[in-house]
């Protein structure tokens, strides 16, 4: 194993900081929260984390517009509270990466305010700026992509929301002073970035209009209003068609080039993953990002073994293609999805289901991410009131349906709980005292908690109940640590057209291990005795109980919803 990088064999898990773990009692995570939390994610069998950004921000977009790149926001601590978190990050061998936002700043920060005083100041093109807006652009989160700066009399461009201006990466001085932001926290040791929305750096350059018949907020309408299958395919194709020209636009790969290199002047093989699925941003291997995510796997609404199949065939064929077999990044839970736990369940197999799935990350070939709450079930919570709603992109949606659309607000609320992010990013749930104890009682947390944390959705009780899930990960993750073959292994697909269960090998040159994950109520007889001629099964892993049924791999019984492990020997 020891020719794999660290990142390779690394489990990573994504801590969102102003949900995390609450340290100094004001309702809003902080790096003294994480810092104590440290033990309880050594324990948990990670090697690594990505932190969503830490930095100081006005929070229209919850720390994904940041006002200073090499700072920390108030309400997280001081650069001092963020090194002690590195250094005992770095003592308990755990990796830390930062989330980079290249494509835009925030409104609030100084490049922008300069920027948008006059059309002659030394940042005067630093973000991009014409005289009106020359096309119907959309922004994907808050209708028009132009907005108007008074100062100026002229409009800036935004994919995001108009708090969020794209910087101009032709403009040299611009890429420099990013490249500054990126050192600086090399310099203090961090290990890597993950880099957010790449595909919206470069726009085309022909400003080409999007030909759909509507604009962000009917779009969006029309998504939720959807009900033939027609109306569905020409959702998604309008979906398409709205942002193609202000997304994976040339310029991007030699800006990956760039960036590596800068990286790559350090030591201890600092790690870029994009926030892109992309496998060409892989460049030659060597040349531009080390990972993209292989987000189709996440991108349904249920997880078969036939989309598992699928899924891994392509990628998989792809990566191996590559001069340098470029190296797989999986996950299914993410600060902007909805939980693993309530999108790929089905109301009445959720708790086997959330188990199968995460024996799938933790399985396949490549480097697996987990979301923060995942590990104890976290599900969506969905905000009742309009009042509470963080996620700005959320509130501008309802706003605009009630207001311009003549929405009744009842229903405008439902479809904004349903579509803001707010719902996968509340609050940690860490015992069964109040407010899940994230934060004292008294005090009112920065987005509600889930209220099903009295009901052993908190680390506190799983950690005591040895069937729980929490308890299940932690398993999960040591048996792959002492597994060669679930992390340097090839992928083996077996049985490709089974539909009720996915069964796979990974095979290194030390060890050979078969995963069997039944996704039916049904109980299964498999016969692998074609494929494992002459072999033996020995179990590493089940969610079943195992002690009278058989392991031949002629025979082999697998119970519903079960997760079987076994090493194949002579
Ligand atoms: C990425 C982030 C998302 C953010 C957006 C704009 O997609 O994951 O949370 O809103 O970029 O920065």
């Amino acid at each position: 194993m020891t020719s794999l990088k660290w990142w390779q064999t690394a489990v990573f898990y994504q801590i969102y900081p102003r949900s995390f773990a609450d340290g100094n009692g004001d309702g809003i995570g902080d790096f003294k929260g994480i810092t104590e939390k440290l033990d309880y994610l050594s324990s948990l069998g990670i090697d690594a984390l990505w932190l969503s950004p830490h930095f100081p921000s006005p929070n229209w977009d919850c720390g994904y517009d940041i006002s200073d790149y090499t700072d920390v926001a108030p309400e997280y601590g001081t650069l001092e509270d963020f090194k002690t978190f590195l250094t005992e990050s770095h003592k308990r061998n755990i990796r830390v990466i930062l989330d980079l936002v290249l494509n835009h700043t925030s409104d609030e920060h100084p490049w922008f305010l300069e920027s948008k005083s006059s059309r002659d100041n030394p940042k005067a093109d630093w973000y991009v700026w014409v005289d009106t807006p020359p096309n119907n652009w959309q922004s994907c989160f808050d209708g028009d992509a132009w907005t108007y700066a008074p100062e100026r009399g002229q409009y800036y461009y935004h994919y995001f929301m108009k708090q969020q201006p794209d910087l101009n990466w032709h403009n040299l001085e611009v890429r420099q002073a990013m490249w500054d932001a990126v050192r600086f926290w090399l310099d203090l040791g961090v290990d890597g970035y993950r880099l957010d929305a790449i595909g919206t750096i470069f726009e085309d350059p022909n400003l080409t209009p999007h030909t759909v018949p509507m604009n962000l907020v009917e779009l969006r309408r029309f998504s939720e209003t959807a009900q033939t299958d027609e109306e569905k395919k020409l959702k998604d194709q309008y979906w398409q068609d709205m942002f193609k020209r202000q997304l994976g636009q040339p310029g991007v790969h030699e800006l990956m080039k760039e960036l590596r290199a800068i990286i790559d002047e350090y030591d201890g093989d600092r790690l870029l993953v994009g926030e892109d699925d992309n496998i060409d941003y892989m460049g030659d291997g060597k040349d531009e990002l080390h990972l993209v995510f292989n987000f189709p796997l996440a991108n349904t609404n249920r997880i078969t073994p036939t989309h598992i199949s699928q899924n891994q065939k392509e990628r998989i064929a792809r990566l191996n293609q590559l001069a340098f077999k470029g190296w797989a990044c999986n996950t299914l839970g993410n600060h902007d999805r909805s939980r693993i736990y309530t999108n790929y369940g089905d109301k009445i197999h959720d708790a086997e289901l959330a188990r199968l799935n995460a024996a799938l990350v933790l399985t396949l070939r490549g480097t697996p991410f987990l979301y923060n709450g995942e590990e104890i079930g976290m599900t969506d919570y969905l905000l009742p009131h309009i009042s509470q709603v963080k996620d700005t992109m959320g509130s501008w949606y309802y706003h605009t349906i009630v207001t311009e659309m003549g929405v009744d607000p009842e229903e405008a609320i439902v479809r904004t709980a349903e579509m803001t992010r707010d719902k996968n990013r509340t609050p940690m749930q860490w015992s069964s005292k109040p407010n899940a104890g994230f934060s004292p009682e008294d005090v009112e947390t920065w987005l509600p908690i889930n209220p099903n944390y009295k009901a052993g959705i908190n680390v506190h009780d799983q950690e005591h109940n040895p069937d729980s899930l929490l308890n299940y990960y932690k398993h999960l993750l040591k048996i792959r640590k002492a597994a060669p073959a679930l992390i340097e292994g090839d992928y083996i697909p077996l049985h490709e057209t089974a539909e009720e269960y996915f069964a796979f090998l990974r095979k290194s040159e030390k060890q050979s291990v078969l995963i069997v994950l039944n996704y039916s109520e049904k109980r299964l007889e498999l016969n692998f005795s074609k494929e494992l001629t002459d072999k033996k099964l020995h179990t590493l892993f089940t969610s079943g109980v195992r002690s009278q049924v058989s392991r031949a791999t002629e025979k082999l019984t697998i119970a519903p919803f079960e997760v079987f492990m076994a090493e194949v020997r002579a």
